[in-house]
Order: structure tokens, then sequence, then C-alpha cells
């Protein structure tokens, strides 16, 4: 069953266009994460969904009906916002209870739910307390609480965390999953934070200038991005990438800047993709590609090693405790970063192999930026 659907949505101010025409379904008690950097749109499309900004194009459906005519307050749902936007002379309880009291909800049934959401977010000891004398973290915990009270069918939550040091962005992040479950509401969560998307999300949709680029589980965003910009704007550290160029002579191999030459391309998952019309014409232009590989599938190994495919310069070792990160670079290009394990002893200025998992190479068309596939395993 659908929980929000959104048919041709789009915003414009002016010459400028916030949200191009898109269509998104999310399901009944689906939890859907709105990923996208700065000014992407996202906030928009959540405004539009709440009904506090007008579409300029298109259509919004709410557990299968029509809202666009309904005001934002009939459209059953509950939006949580960055900044709080608590009222500072009421208490805890008051603002949990303001928009029930509003409503003229009989005054037993708020105290029900009253005690119902702080009894499920921890705030029964804080409730005549004002929002100046509690911290950051139980102050969303009551913005979060104003929206369960009315017990919307859908939530709306525009980067709610965000205000949050990195612990208790955790924390909370842990906490809506688990309302989430215990509610089976239908949540849109939006978000510039891929870690925080990747964790929350089951799926994830990638907005970048207005229009969706891509949507899916977090394993497959992560897997098999769409295109460049989904590739590097997920994961972190991000893609290490190589500019090259994909001959369609010569057995059709990847040679990727100077000193690295991949083989494989021909094991390109798309490969019509790749078969143009004309050959004669393929063989004139090689195409431009850009190459991917992400840290955890590049291997360190010794320079000149027999499985190295191309030899690099340590320039930094980051070393969190986990996990070293090294950044190194070379004739090929870079810098990249790879993860190894912190029991590898390596330092900056030392000479490395880099050995490269090619079937978790990805290839991107330069100009179009879209993902053609994966090379296979190398060739001998
Ligand atoms: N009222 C407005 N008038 C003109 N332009 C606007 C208005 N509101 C938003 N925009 C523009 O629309 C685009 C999308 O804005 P939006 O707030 O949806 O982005 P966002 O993805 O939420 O960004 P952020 O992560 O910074 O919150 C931006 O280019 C923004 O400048
Ligand atoms: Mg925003």
């Amino acid at each position: 069953m659908v929980g929000v659907r959104l048919s041709g949505l789009g915003k414009r101010f002016g010459d400028v266009v916030a949200v191009h025409p898109l269509d998104l379904e999310v399901g009944r008690g689906e939890l859907l994460v709105l990923l996208g950097p700065s000014g992407c749109g996202k906030s928009t499309v959540l405004r539009m969904i709440a009904g506090i900004e007008e579409p300029s194009c298109g259509e919004v459906h709410i557990g299968g009906s029509r809202v666009d005519d309904v005001e934002p307050a009939g459209r059953d749902v509950a939006m949580v916002f960055q900044s709080y936007a608590l009222y500072p002379h009421m208490t805890v309880r008051q603002n949990l209870s303001f928009g029930l009291r509003m409503r003229r909800t009989p005054s037993e049934e708020i105290e029900r739910k009253v005690r119902w959401a702080s009894g499920i977010l921890g705030l029964d000891t804080l409730l005549d307390r004002r929002p100046g004398q509690l911290s950051g973290g139980q102050r969303q915990r009551v913005a979060l609480g104003r929206a369960m009270v009315r017990e919307p069918s859908v939530f709306l939550f525009d980067e709610p965390l965000s205000n949050l040091d990195a612990r208790l962005r955790a924390e909370m992040r842990d906490e809506i999953a688990a309302l989430h479950r215990r509610l089976g509401a239908t949540m849109i969560f939006v978000t510039h934070d891929q870690v925080e998307a990747m964790s929350l999300g089951q799926r994830v949709a990638v907005l970048e200038g207005g229009t969706i680029q891509q949507c899916g589980t977090p394993l497959e965003v992560y897997r098999e991005p769409a295109n460049l910009f989904v590739a590097t704007f997920v994961g972190t550290p991000p893609l290490n990438t190589v500019e090259g160029v994909l001959g369609h002579d010569g057995g059709g191999v990847v040679f990727l800047g100077g000193g690295l030459t991949l083989a494989g391309a021909d094991a390109l998952d798309a490969p019509g993709s790749l078969a143009p019309d004309d050959d004669a014409e393929a063989d004139a232009q090689a195409r431009p590609v850009v190459a991917g590989i992400r840290p955890e599938d590049v291997t360190l190994v010794g320079a000149g090693a027999a499985t190295a495919h191309v030899d690099a310069d340590v320039l930094r070792v980051e070393a969190l405790g986990s996990e070293l990160l090294v950044h190194v670079g070379g004739a090929y290009g870079g810098p990249w970063i790879v993860r190894a394990s912190s029991d590898l002893e390596v330092a900056a200025g030392d000479r490395v192999g880099l050995e490269l998992a090619t079937e978790r190479v990805h290839v991107f068309d330069a100009v179009t930026g879209r993902r053609l596939g994966t090379l296979g395993s190398r060739e001998a």
C-alpha cells in the first residue's frame, strides 16, 4: 500500500527550478531517506508534501487520496525540523500538548497521549522543565514527541539531527529507527549526511539539482550507483576515481592514467551500452570514461608485486584505531584513499603496490556520468 505518492511534482521560484517534476512512491510504513547536498531541493519536496509550499506542477497523494487542495493541518502529516521550534515559555508538557489543545482534544486523551510519548522518549522526569533547561538532545526529543502525539500517518523529518553532536546524533538515529519500528508509520527523512541516510533508510532517494538521481536500498545505491554523482556522494572515504579512455579496439581495454591499465572492459555489466552502432566510428573515437573504486576494494601489496596493478607512493597515513586510511598517489593520478588493517606497517614515503578488485571497478561515461558497469576479473 502506498503511504505517499508524488507524481510530476515540481517547484520553481521565478526562474529558479528548485525541483524538477519528479515521481516518487513511499510505501505505507516505509522509512525513506531523501539524501542530497545543500540546495538540491530536499526541504522544498518535504514542504510540498506537508502543504506549506505550493507546488508549481504535479500531485501529492497521501494514503491513497490526493491532498493538493487540503490544508496542512488536514493532511495527517507531522513535520520535525532542524530548529526544534519549541515554545520557550511553555513547559515540556505544555509543548507536547499544545497542538492537541488547539484542536480541542479532550483533556483525558491529551493526558494519555502525552504520557505515552514521554514514556517512549524518556521525557517523564522533564515534563515540568522549559526548553531553556534542556540539552539539545532532550529538546529534539520534545520536538519528536510533539509530532508523535498527533499520531500522524506520515512523519516528515527535515534534518532534525544536524544541531546535535556526533554521539547524540547516532543515539537519536537509533531512537528514530526504533520509533519507526514501534509506530509502523510512514516516514520521510531528509538529510545531507550520507552515513545517516545509509544507516536509517530502508530506501534512499538521492537528490541532486532538483532531480532524483537514484532510489534504492542503501546497498543498491552503494554497490550499483546509477551515476558518478551518486557514487562519489555516497561512501566515506569517497570513491577513488581516475580518468581514462575506453578503447573499442584492442580487446576492449580501459587505459587509465599513466602506468595503469585494466583489462576486462568487455565484461562490463551493460555491454549493450558499449556497442555503438557504427564500429568504425567507435574505433575512431575512444570513449572517455571515469573509473571508480572504493577504498575497501584496493589492497596494498609490495611495490612491483605480481598482483599489483600499479605502484604508488604513500602520502599520508591516518590511523583511526580500527583501521588505517592510507593516502596514496602516483603517476596514474590520485590521491586515492585505501582502507587497510591497522596491523599493516606502512608510513608516508613508502612505495607500495595497489591491487584492485577489478570486478568492483565501476566505469562511468565521462560526459554523462552514467554508470556503464563494472570491469570483469583481470586478464592474465
Ligand atoms: N522561497 C524561495 N525563493 C527562491 N528560491 C528558493 C526559495 N526556497 C528555496 N529556494 C531555492 O530552491 C533550491 C532548493 O532549496 P531547498 O531549501 O529545498 O534545498 P535543500 O536541499 O533543503 O538545502 P539544505 O540542505 O541547505 O537545507 C535552492 O537553490 C534554494 O535557493
Ligand atoms: Mg533544507
